[in-house]
């Protein structure tokens, strides 16, 4: 298991009439990657964006860009996604009848492969997978929404998936996604998790968003 925690900025929450400026801010202040939500308003019920704004923001970053689809049949996208820039395509275990040749197409375009796991959805329905992804991508909110509570009830999953990864795949990421603030990032780090996806701490903190970056380090240990 990957022992330092990493961050990844949820561009979801950024300042869209001044994307260049804060995408460059956040690289500036220390995020490790950027994560990008792709909603289809079938799958949640909200509508974000799609490889258009992938594309711009691998204009403005040579960082690495992981995309979270929220959205049905996520297997005709991966292609359009991959030519945009991504350089991992995290899938809802929820959205994919065959997860296993989603995976797989995904790691044929040379892209790194992420599953991404419902609250409610328990750590059984990816165990099969966990061998051959390189994240987990716990949502500890109901995907749709920044600025949304932490929802603790799945730190017990994290526990879970930690204990199995450790024999199944010791280098497979696990990521927390929703909520993640300084305060949530402990419960986090406690429970295993080794990357913070976080938005509302990172572009909407008062302090800018080098402070929001650097609180989020500091409690997760991070010189
Ligand atoms: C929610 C998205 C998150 C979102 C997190 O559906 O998947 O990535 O940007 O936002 P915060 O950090 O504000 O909870
Ligand atoms: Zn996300």
């Amino acid at each position: 298991m990957t022992k330092n925690c990493k961050i990844a900025a949820s561009v979801l929450a950024a300042d869209f009439t001044r994307l260049g400026e804060q995408i460059r801010e956040a690289e500036a202040g220390g995020t490790d990657f950027f994560h990008l939500d792709v909603m289809d308003g079938h799958f949640v019920p909200n509508i974000s964006f799609g490889p258009m704004v992938v594309q711009a923001v691998s204009r403005l970053t040579r960082l690495f860009l992981d995309v979270h689809l929220m959205i049905e049949k996520p297997e005709r996208y991966l292609e359009a996604f991959a030519h945009a820039g991504a350089n991992m395509i995290n899938v809802h275990v929820e959205t994919c009848p065959d997860l296993r040749s989603t995976v797989r197409l995904i790691k044929g375009l040379n892209l790194q492969a992420g599953v991404a796991i419902n609250p409610e959805t328990p750590f059984e329905k990816i165990k099969v997978i966990l061998g051959e992804v390189d994240r987990v991508l716990v949502m500890s909110v109901h995907p749709g929404f920044g600025g949304q509570h932490f929802i603790a009830d799945v730190l017990p999953k994290v526990v879970e998936i930690v204990e199995a990864a450790t024999i199944a795949n010791p280098t497979v990421q696990i990521a927390l996604d929703g909520g993640v603030d300084p305060e949530t990032t402990k419960l986090i780090v406690q429970a295993g998790g080794n990357v913070l996806v976080a938005g509302t701490s990172v572009f909407g903190v008062p302090g800018g968003i080098a402070a929001g970056i650097a609180a989020l380090r500091e409690a997760a240990g991070l010189p």
